[in-house]
């Protein structure tokens, strides 16, 4: 049975962007990254059609291509919601009430990890750590922010979703894109929004504020003995 591909006229429109994407780099596998969100942006999803499409591009084996595919959590290779839901169950979340979040969104929901409710409105997924650690425990849809979450609102946000209100992130643009919008920006395509809305939280500016009243300042690598300038500055 031969491998499914995309229509001609989705082929024509994709083979357009990949070319952009493809000059970007010296060598032409370098792009596979942004390909597959590419191809994620078109279905929502990296599907076998999405997986053909990038080898042949590549001048790789779809078997190459599979390889990364399933590597990276980030690709998903069945249908996401419009709105895909990531609770952080790293320790501190967790222990901070992420994994309390994340069943009570499971069992609010009816689905599974990664699965998307029959709607096709949401999808919900345990994710690691998102850097966000002061912020805890956190919730991301696609990819922005909502801090410092609780079942009770994170069981708010995905009934919001789902109704189709307006949901504002806590941190960046006040307005949420779709899942495919974001994969497109993730494939090295800007919608012009990524400094809108606020950058920082006060937790985060704490420790320059600290800093900042109390003089402290990162010392000169240039007087560092020669193993702490290696990583970087860090002292004990
Ligand atoms: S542990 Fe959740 S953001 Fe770091």
């Amino acid at each position: 049975m031969s491998t499914p591909v995309f229509s001609d006229e989705i082929r024509a429109r994709l083979e357009v962007d990949a070319k952009e994407i493809i000059a970007r780099y010296p060598r032409e596998r370098s792009a596979l990254l942004p390909l597959l969100h590419l191809v994620q942006a078109e279905e929502g999803f990296v599907s076998t059609k999405g997986i053909r499409f990038c080898a042949d591009q590549l001048g790789l084996t779809t078997a190459e291509v599979t390889a990364v595919v399933t590597f990276y959590t980030m690709y998903k290779r069945r249908p996401t919601g419009e709105y895909h839901v990531g609770v952080c169950t790293n320790t501190l979340c967790a222990v901070m009430g992420g994994d309390e979040i994340f069943s009570a969104l499971k069992d609010h929901l009816g689905v599974g990890n990664d699965q998307a409710t029959d709607d096709g409105k949401v999808s919900v997924e345990h994710i690691e750590c998102n850097a966000a650690c002061d912020f805890a425990p956190v919730v991301m849809v696609n990819w922005e922010f909502f801090d410092n979450q609780t079942p009770e609102s994170a069981k708010r946000l995905v009934d919001d979703l789902r109704l189709g209100k307006d949901v504002t992130p806590t941190r960046g643009p006040d307005r949420l894109c779709t899942w495919k919008e974001a994969s497109r920006v993730l494939a090295g395509f800007p919608d012009g929004r990524a400094t809108e809305g606020p950058q920082a939280g006060e937790p985060s500016l704490t420790g320059l504020r600290l800093a900042r009243e109390r003089g402290w300042t990162a010392p000169d690598p240039a007087n560092l003995p020669a193993k702490d300038a290696q990583e970087g500055g860090a002292t004990s």
